[in-house]
């Protein structure tokens, strides 16, 4: 049972919630290319496959996101965690991103955003709804392609808890025997 407990700050909410992994989100825009560190996102649909996500206004990425009206969501695992942290940590206004961290880029088949070679998954979307976007910062997409490494089944990725610090995804445990088929 979870005794000892005590007042905890709801602007540290995050802490418990933020659902991640971590991604890394790529955008074009005239020729320009740039990579962002995303934590605020999830899943709405399986069928079409909507994703929503917060990429807040001030961001570069705002604006070539909000211009093609693509990205492409990458799911980097532990092998980039500190390319993770300095993406998340300076403006493509200023610097190129894949120069600088050293990423491939490669081109998707769906949309113009780059596809970062690097990481273990690249999920090709088009902006499906932008109503929320004025108010929250929070983007609607439909992933229309999808590219995901074989192995590992489960890679190693990274969940941001605020303060610097991350969770590691780790041991795997099935319930499947529990679930309705409809719920799987
Ligand atoms: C672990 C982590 C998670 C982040 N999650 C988000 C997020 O979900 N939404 C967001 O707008 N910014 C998020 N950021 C901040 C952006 O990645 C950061 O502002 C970045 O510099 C934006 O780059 P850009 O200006 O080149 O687009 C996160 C940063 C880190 C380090």
């Amino acid at each position: 049972m979870a005794t000892g407990k005590s007042d905890f700050p709801v602007a540290n909410t995050r802490r418990y919630l933020e659902p991640g992994p971590i991604v890394l989100v790529s955008s074009v825009w005239r020729g320009e290319t740039n990579i962002m560190t995303m934590g605020w996102h999830t899943v709405l649909e399986f069928v079409p496959s909507l994703v929503g996500c917060v990429i807040a206004s001030g961001n570069h990425s705002f604006d070539l996101v909000r211009r093609s009206g693509e990205c492409v969501i990458n799911v980097p695992t532990t092998a980039l965690t500190n390319k993770v942290v300095g993406i998340g940590n300076c403006s493509g206004a200023s610097v190129d991103k894949f120069k600088k961290f050293r990423l491939t880029a490669e081109p998707a088949e769906e949309v113009g955003a780059p596809l970062i070679r690097e990481c273990h998954a690249n999920f090709e979307c088009k902006l499906k709804d932008d109503r929320l976007v004025e108010q929250y910062n929070f983007f609607i997409f439909e992933v229309v392609k999808a590219h995901a490494a074989r192995r590992p089944k489960y890679p190693q990725t990274l969940h941001y808890t605020g303060d610097g610090v991350f969770m590691v995804s780790g041991r795997i445990i099935s319930r499947k025997s529990l679930f309705r088929p409809g719920m799987l």
